[in-house]
């Protein structure tokens, strides 16, 4: 058994937000059944989402979101095999981020206040995982 942690981002499609309740409650239901657990974050037109779980259900999760029409310019910035998981409490935890909460957070703030910034994620390495892991916290 292999453990995997895949984390991507991607630009919701029209700004929609009024799309994000229905991803939540059929990601919610998917992942009960697969095993799969993790946090999505959404920023500005953007989201940050972690899967972790068993290889072959991450990939075919993974492999389902990118042909879900409601985002597109999807993403995989990491997939690595983990030896726990980080987001064990969460069937898909969610956070919105907000201009206030960057305001909060200068360290982070380039990372995510004008949505999320993929270049700039990437060059730093271990960002992505460490601001899933602090807003799943619920401090913030
Ligand atoms: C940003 C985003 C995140 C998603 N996250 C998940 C997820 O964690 N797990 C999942 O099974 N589906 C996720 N989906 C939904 C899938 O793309 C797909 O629509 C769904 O699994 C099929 O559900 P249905 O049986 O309700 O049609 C996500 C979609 C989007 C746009």
């Amino acid at each position: 058994m292999s453990l995997v942690q895949l984390i991507y981002v991607s630009d919701l499609v029209a700004q929609d937000e009024s799309q994000i309740a229905a991803i939540l409650s059929s990601s919610v239901r998917h992942n009960l059944e697969n095993g799969i657990t993790g946090m999505l974050l959404y920023s500005q037109g953007n989201f940050l989402q972690v899967l972790e779980g068993e290889r072959d259900k991450v990939e075919e999760t993974y492999a389902r979101i990118c042909q879900d029409k409601r985002h597109h310019n999807t993403v995989m910035l990491t997939e690595e095999e983990v030896s726990e998981r980080q987001f064990a409490d969460w069937t898909m935890g969610y956070r919105q981020l907000s201009p206030e909460i960057a305001a909060q957070l200068t360290e982070y703030a380039p990372f995510f206040q004008f949505g999320f910034d993929a270049a700039a994620i990437r060059a730093k390495p271990g960002v992505a995982l460490a601001m899933l892991e602090l807003f799943s916290q619920g401090m913030f």
